[in-house]
C-alpha cells in the first residue's frame, strides 16, 4: 500500500475520525504491548506510510528498543541522544525531518525512508518511556498538522495504556 496524498483539510480529517477510533480500541485493554501492537496496525492500514512503530526506553542502558511497529525490519536500539528517535527522546520534543538525508544524525534503518517524524510519549509523571516514529519513502510527507494530532494520539495512548 502507498501513502496517501492528503491535503492538510483531508488529513487533519483523517485524524480526527481515527484517534476516538484508536481511543476506543485500546480503551477496553491496559497492557502497554498490545495497545501499541493494534495502534500502529490502525495508522499503517490508515495511511499507508512506509514505517510505523513504537520504541521504548530500557533505563538500565539509556536505550530505546524496538517495539511494536509495522513495516519492514529496523534497528533493534537506539542510545540516548542519536538518530532521530534519541534526539527526541533527550529533547523531550516532536521532531518533523523532511528530508532524512539531509539530517546529520538520521539513523538509516532503510535507505527508502526519505522523511520523518518522531514524537516523545510520556507517562503521567511526566517521563518519556518512548517514541513514536513515522517514515515515509516521501520527501516531507510529515508537517504541523502530523505533529498535533501525533501528540494527541500520544496523550491518548498515555491515558489508557499506562496503568
Ligand atoms: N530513523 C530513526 C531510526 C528508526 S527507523 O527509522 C525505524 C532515527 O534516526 O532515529
Amino acid at each position: 500500500m502507498h501513502s496517501l496524498h492528503l491535503s492538510h483539510t483531508d488529513k487533519a480529517k483523517r485524524y480526527q475520525e481515527l484517534l476516538p477510533q484508536i481511543e476506543s480500541v485500546i480503551s477496553g485493554e491496559t497492557n502497554l504491548i498490545a495497545n501499541l501492537a493494534n495502534t500502529a496496525a490502525i495508522l499503517k492500514e490508515a495511511f499507508g506510510w512506509f514505517w510505523v512503530g513504537f520504541y521504548l526506553v530500557e533505563q538500565e542502558n539509556q536505550e530505546l528498543v524496538l517495539a511494536p511497529f509495522q513495516g519492514p525490519l529496523a534497528c533493534t536500539r537506539i542510545p540516548y541522544g542519536r538518530g532521530v528517535c534519541g534526539q527526541a527522546w533527550s529533547r523531550g520534543e516532536t521532531i518533523v525531518v523532511e528530508d532524512v538525508n539531509q539530517h546529520p544524525d538520521h539513523i538509516a534503518c532503510s535507505s527508502l525512508s526519505q522523511s520523518e517524524i518522531v514524537v516523545p510519549l510520556f507517562d503521567s509523571d511526566g517521563h518519556c518511556y518512548g517514541v513514536l516514529d513515522v517514515d515515509d519513502d516521501k520527501l516531507a510527507q510529515f508537517d504541523g498538522t502530523d505533529a498535533c494530532y501525533l501528540n494527541e494520539l500520544a496523550d491518548i495512548l498515555s491515558r489508557h495504556a499506562m496503568k
